[in-house]
C-alpha cells in the first residue's frame, strides 16, 4: 500500500540481435541466453516476446557487407531495412525502435565515416545517419534511437524526418552515453569492435572523442538540454546501474520521458556471478529494474527483459 513505485512489463523494452546469411540462431559467449537471431528465426522470436507481454523491442543488425560509410544501412535491401520490416511483419502492434548509427555496417566499427584525426566526420556522419533515418522510417520503425552521440544529430534527424513525410515518428535520443567499459558484450553480440581501417588514416581506439566521460554529471544535463532543443522527444541514459544518479538528474531536470540502457556488461556480470552461485539472478534482477524506475526511468531497455516478464507473472 505504501510502495512508491511499480515495475510493469510496460516498462520493458527486448533488444534483438539479427545476423544476416545464418541458417540459425546462435548463442552469444559473453551474454548467456542471449542469441543472435538469423533472419529467419527472428519471426517467432519477436511473437515470443509480444506473448510475454512485452510491447516494444529494439533492432541490431549484425551485418556481413561493411565498408568505410556504412552504407548497406542506407538500401531498402539490405540488413538494416529488412530486419525492421520482418519485425513488423511478424507482430505489427509490437513498437519497434531502430538503433540509427553506423557502427554496426562499418568495417573500422567507429559510429561514422572517420576523418583525418581517426574519430568519426561529425558532420559526414549527421549526412549518412539523416538518410538512414528515412530507410528506417520507410521499412516500419515506430521509433528512431539515435545512439552515436554526433553533435547536432537530433536536429539532423528531425529536419530529415520532417521533410520527408515522416513528421510523426519520435526520436529517442541516446542523449547521455558514456564511454563505458560496460560495452564490451555488446561489441562482441554485434560484431561492431573497433577493428582495422582500410583507408590507412590512423584510428582512434576507443570512442572517447563523442561518448561522454564517467566523471562528468553536469555536461549530461548539457548534453540533454541540447538534444531536447532540436527536438528529441524521450531521453536515455546509458549505460544503467552506475548511472542511476544521471537517470535521476536529467529526469528531475527536465521530467521528459527518460529511458535506461541497462547495458550488456551489466547483464553479463549478473549472469556470471548467479552461474557460480554467487548471486540469486531471478531476485537481483527484479530488486535492479525497480530501482532503475526508483530513479526515475520511465522504460528500460534489457536484456531480461523476457526473463523479468515471466517474472513479473510468477
Ligand atoms: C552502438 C551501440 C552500442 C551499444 C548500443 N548501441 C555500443 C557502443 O557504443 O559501443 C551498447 C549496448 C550494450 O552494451 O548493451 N551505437
Ligand atoms: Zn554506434
Amino acid at each position: 500500500m505504501v510502495r512508491e513505485n511499480t515495475l510493469t512489463k510496460n516498462d520493458l523494452i527486448q533488444p534483438i540481435f539479427v545476423e544476416e546469411e545464418t541458417k540459425e540462431r546462435s548463442p552469444i559467449g559473453s551474454l548467456p541466453g542471449v542469441f543472435r537471431e538469423s533472419e529467419s528465426s527472428l519471426a517467432s522470436r519477436v511473437k515470443d516476446i509480444q506473448q510475454a507481454g512485452i510491447n516494444t523491442i529494439i533492432l541490431f543488425g549484425v551485418s556481413h557487407h561493411k565498408d568505410a560509410q556504412g552504407t548497406d544501412s542506407l538500401k531498402m535491401n539490405g540488413l538494416f531495412s529488412r530486419m525492421i520490416q520482418k519485425a513488423k511483419n511478424a507482430a505489427p502492434d509490437i513498437q519497434v525502435i531502430a538503433d540509427i548509427c553506423l557502427c554496426e555496417y562499418t568495417d573500422h566499427g567507429h559510429c561514422g565515416p572517420l576523418a583525418h584525426d581517426g574519430a568519426p566526420d561529425n558532420d559526414k556522419t549527421l549526412s549518412i545517419i539523416a538518410e538512414q533515418a528515412i530507410i528506417a522510417a520507410r521499412s516500419g520503425a515506430d521509433i528512431l534511437a539515435p545512439s552515436g552521440m554526433m553533435d547536432g544529430m537530433i536536429g539532423a534527424l528531425r529536419h530529415s524526418l520532417d521533410t520527408s513525410g515522416y513528421a510523426d515518428i519520435p526520436l529517442l535520443s541516446y542523449a547521455v552515453k558514456y564511454a563505458s567499459s560496460h560495452y564490451g558484450p555488446f561489441r562482441e553480440a554485434a560484431g561492431c569492435s573497433l577493428g582495422h581501417d582500410g583507408n590507412q588514416v590512423t584510428m582512434q581506439s576507443d570512442r572517447k572523442a563523442y561518448q561522454m566521460d564517467p566523471a562528468n554529471a553536469r555536461e549530461a544535463l548539457r548534453e540533454a538540454a541540447l538534444d531536447l532543443q532540436e527536438g528529441a522527444d524521450m531521453l536515455m541514459v546509458k549505460p544503467g546501474l552506475p548511472y542511476l544518479d544521471i537517470i535521476k538528474a536529467v529526469k528531475d531536470e527536465f521530467q521528459m520521458p527518460t529511458f535506461a540502457y541497462h547495458v550488456s556488461g551489466e547483464y553479463a556480470m549478473l549472469k556470471a556471478a548467479a552461474e557460480k552461485g554467487w548471486l540469486d539472478y531471478e531476485a537481483t534482477i527484479m530488486e535492479q529494474m525497480m530501482c532503475f524506475k526508483r530513479a526515475g526511468s520511465d522504460g528500460i531497455i534489457t536484456y531480461s527483459a523476457m526473463d523479468v516478464a515471466q517474472l513479473l507473472d510468477k
